[in-house]
């Protein structure tokens, strides 16, 4: 009887053994196939007009025609603000996620601690989509698969 319930509980041992085995092997793996390779870059014709056209009407004017920001952005103004950083994929505006890029947009510089201009009241949600989609169509591809692969791992 004894030898019988130890050959019980070896076989239940070994059975969460193997489960633990399984579960830890697969970690990787998962984590790896979670990730789909970047889709290709915005292409909605009729967004990328308006946003071209919401751009130039309300952006350009500072962060450049072609979004290439002002020349000298890294460093603060006389005003000890930063000048118009670039949207073109050559500044840091593909470190933030679609979510945050939204909100500065919308809000602007924080109170008296910059000089863009809080956009909220200003254009709608379809503009402001649509001038990100423009200016995110002009990325280079790698840059624009290392900030989607970004915004894919903070979900
Ligand atoms: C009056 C000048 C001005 C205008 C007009 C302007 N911006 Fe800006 N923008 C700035 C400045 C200056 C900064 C840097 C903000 C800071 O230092 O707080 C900035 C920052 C940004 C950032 C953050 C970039 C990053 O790398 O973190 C985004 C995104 C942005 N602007 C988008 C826009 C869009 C879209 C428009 C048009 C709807 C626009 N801006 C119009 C001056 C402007």
């Amino acid at each position: 009887m004894k030898f019988l319930k130890n050959s019980t509980l070896f076989r239940l041992v070994f059975v969460l053994m193997l489960l633990l085995l399984l579960a830890c092997g697969e970690g990787p793996e998962v984590g790896s196939m979670a990730v789909p390779s970047a889709p290709p870059q915005q292409t909605d014709a009729v967004q990328l007009t308006l946003g071209k056209q919401i751009f130039t009407t309300h952006c350009a004017s500072c962060h450049g025609t072609q979004a290439q920001g002002a020349a000298n952005w890294r460093q603060t103004d006389a005003d000890g603000n930063y000048p118009p950083p670039p949207l073109d994929g050559s500044g840091h505006a593909w470190h933030h996620s679609t979510e945050v890029l939204i909100s500065m947009i919308h809000e602007g510089s924080p109170q008296g601690k910059g000089n863009m201009p809080a956009w909220e009241n200003k254009l709608s949600e379809e503009e402001i989509n649509a001038v990100i989609i423009w200016f995110q169509s002009i990325w280079p591809k790698p840059v624009y698969d290392a900030w989607f692969e970004m915004q894919q791992r903070g979900r």
